[in-house]
């Protein structure tokens, strides 16, 4: 199986920005800590990583990835709250994709409480820190069946 893991605006700064919220750790940490994870879930699962600060790659990334991959885990950042572009490019394509967030934003301002595109995804996962991605794979892997 091969997933795609996508980081949205300001992801690249883990480890410098908020730390209270999202902690000491990287994003080349969050990377390794996910190859080394799928591992131990199955020896033969292939994850890519890709982040981007700009609404439009995001986008072209989800139509790239319509053949390719067998799910995407994503954490839009910021843009999970207003964009409807991103809403529109996970139903643009036939693959599963789970949202994920490292920070509980249904605990933070209520501006966060939205997503806009948990809509077009099969679920969320919340406030569980790097792990909201682990559970993001294992919901793709249960959700294929
Ligand atoms: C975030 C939560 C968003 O509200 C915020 O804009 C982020 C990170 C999270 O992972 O907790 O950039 O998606």
């Amino acid at each position: 199986m091969k997933f795609l893991v996508i980081n949205g605006p300001n992801l690249n700064m883990l480890g410098k920005r908020e730390k209270g919220i999202y902690g000491e750790r990287t994003i080349d940490d969050l990377k390794d800590y996910i190859k080394k994870e799928c591992k131990i879930i199955d020896e033969n699962i292939v994850v890519d990583f890709f982040q981007s600060n700009h609404e439009g790659d995001i986008i072209d990334k989800i139509h790239e990835a319509n053949t390719l991959y067998d799910g995407i885990v994503i954490n839009p950042g910021a843009f999970t709250h207003y964009s409807y572009a991103i809403y529109d490019a996970i139903m643009s394509v036939q693959l599963d994709v789970v949202e994920v967030h490292i920070s509980n934003v249904h605990k933070r301002e209520e501006f966060r409480q939205k997503s806009v595109t948990a809509k077009a995804c099969i679920g969320q996962i919340s406030g569980f820190g790097f792990d909201s991605y682990i559970l993001g794979i294992n919901a793709l892997i249960k959700n294929k069946g």
